[in-house]
């Protein structure tokens, strides 16, 4: 590849971002998460073993490559700990290959507290959340008193700090009997990440800097998927940070000079985690039937993922704000032995066309979906190599989607391991 590319998600996350940046990991030198935190799962298999990671870059199984996780990642120390002894067990040598970012905001116990509380307050309005932490920690980032990676090796700071959530939180945390309220508890566990931690914790955006100029090629990594962007998502039914390709500059404190090309990863059908619109969402027979077929269950929370057909409206939104100029499609296999397969080239807003989303994101729960069908395609796309191997209907359905968007595909995926991919030319 030779080039800096962002690979982000262009639907509601799950894509199969995390298998697309593992298969391009091998042709660079450095991966790095520049936003979410541990509400990505992101699942790589390789033979028959399956790894899921939620905030290690998914360029870790590749010796020799370096993974980065950027100041805007909110990070769970205790979290990250876990998918670190993972490693470990699995033989997997980490070390000198793994870097932190010191600037990064910490997602601490009570994090995971207050999204529960929240989110049980919001009702019948509920977001869904991975329950993570995730908001809160991002809201204590913005208000300008979260606790930071850099706070770990400085204990009279840290300590402060945590003093100073108890005024502050005093609603979620006074008088509760959760553990995750307990602040002392948690200020002993942070010292006992301090050995762990010290030395993976660097200056990562001056690294990527200085790689960068020594010739080294570097992906970034997205998690969450465009969808999900606080600014440009389905809000309020959204994550709390920017999932697209503007989030990747400031959550890892480099220039745009620095990135050459923007991968779009798209699944051949669109799924949903969590509450929120989806206007080509399906509750039937076919909706089942992807969800049995793609195995559509949260790598995070084990939720069933709502399944339905390919949004064109929403994917070219996708290709505007990221700035996409080529696609991986995944999943096509799961596709095979469907009758005829659709696509929403369209909305219908109380009579009115729409072919680009609405600017209120509201009414994505008004639209209806106005549908291009395709014929599906006997044989099977399920662990293809080649293009021309495809059964015919199903390089047209590929073709079609590819020309409206106006974007080259660059890869298909036939299926969830490693080598059942498509390198396209
Ligand atoms: P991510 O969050 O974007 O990395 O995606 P997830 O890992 O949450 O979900 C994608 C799921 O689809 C995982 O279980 C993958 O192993 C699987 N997967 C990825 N690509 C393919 C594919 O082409 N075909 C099939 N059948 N499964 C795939
Ligand atoms: P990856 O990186 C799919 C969804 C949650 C919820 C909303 C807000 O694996 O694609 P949060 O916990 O972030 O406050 O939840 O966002 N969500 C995801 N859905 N894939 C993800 O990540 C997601 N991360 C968050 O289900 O609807
Ligand atoms: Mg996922």
């Amino acid at each position: 590849m030779g080039k800096n590319s962002i690979v982000v998600g262009c639907q509601w996350g799950d894509e199969g971002k995390g298998k697309i940046v593992d298969l391009l990991a091998s042709e660079v030198d450095i991966v790095a998460r520049f936003q979410g935190g541990a509400n990505a799962g992101h699942t790589i298999r390789v033979d028959d073993k399956k790894y899921v990671f939620h905030l290690i870059p998914s360029g870790i199984l590749h010796e020799n490559k370096v993974c980065c996780i950027g100041n805007g990642v909110v990070l769970d120390p205790f979290g990250l700990k876990e998918e670190i002894d993972v490693l470990t067990s699995q033989g997997i040598d980490y070390s000198n290959r793994l870097a932190i970012s010191g600037a990064a905001n910490m997602v601490l116990p009570y994090h995971k507290l207050i999204d529960a509380i929240q989110e049980k307050a919001r009702g019948t309005s509920s977001i869904g959340t991975t329950k993570r932490g995730i908001g809160p920690a991002y809201i204590d980032k913005v208000a300008r008193h979260g606790i930071r990676v850099v706070d770990l090796f400085a204990p009279e700071r840290l300590r402060k700090r945590l003093d100073y959530q108890l005024k502050i939180k005093a609603q979620y945390l006074e008088g509760s009997d959760d553990e995750r309220a307990d602040l002392d508890r948690t200020y002993d566990e942070l010292l006992g990440l301090v050995d762990l931690f010290k030395p993976l914790v660097r200056d990562v955006s001056r690294f990527l800097y200085e790689s960068d100029k020594a010739g080294k090629t570097i992906l970034f990594e997205g998690a969450q998927g465009v969808l999900l962007d606080v600014d440009l998502g389905t809000y309020p039914f959204a994550t709390s940070s920017n999932t697209t390709s503007g989030g990747c500059l400031t959550g890892l404190g480099i220039g745009p000079n620095m990135i050459d090309t923007v991968v779009g990863v798209v699944k051949a059908y669109t799924t949903r985690v969590g509450a929120g619109p989806f206007p080509t969402e399906l509750i039937d027979d076919t909706g089942e039937k992807l969800r049995a077929k793609g195995d559509e269950y949260g790598a995070t929370t084990g939720r069933p993922r709502r399944c339905g057909w390919l949004d064109l409206v929403a994917l070219r939104h996708a290709v505007r704000v990221n700035g996409v100029e080529s696609i991986a499609i995944t999943k096509l296999d799961v596709l095979d032995g469907l009758d005829e397969v659709k696509v929403c080239t369209e909305y219908d807003l109380n009579g009115e066309s729409l072919s680009e989303v609405p600017l209120d994101m509201a009414e994505l729960f008004h639209v209806k979906p106005v549908y291009k069908t395709l014929a599906g395609w006997d044989g099977t796309c399920t662990a293809k190599t080649s293009f021309d191997d495809l059964p015919e209907n199903a390089q047209k359905y590929l073709r079609y989607v590819a020309d409206d968007l106006g974007v080259e595909i660059k890869i298909v995926s036939t299926g969830a391991k490693r080598d059942e991919t498509i390198i396209c030319q």
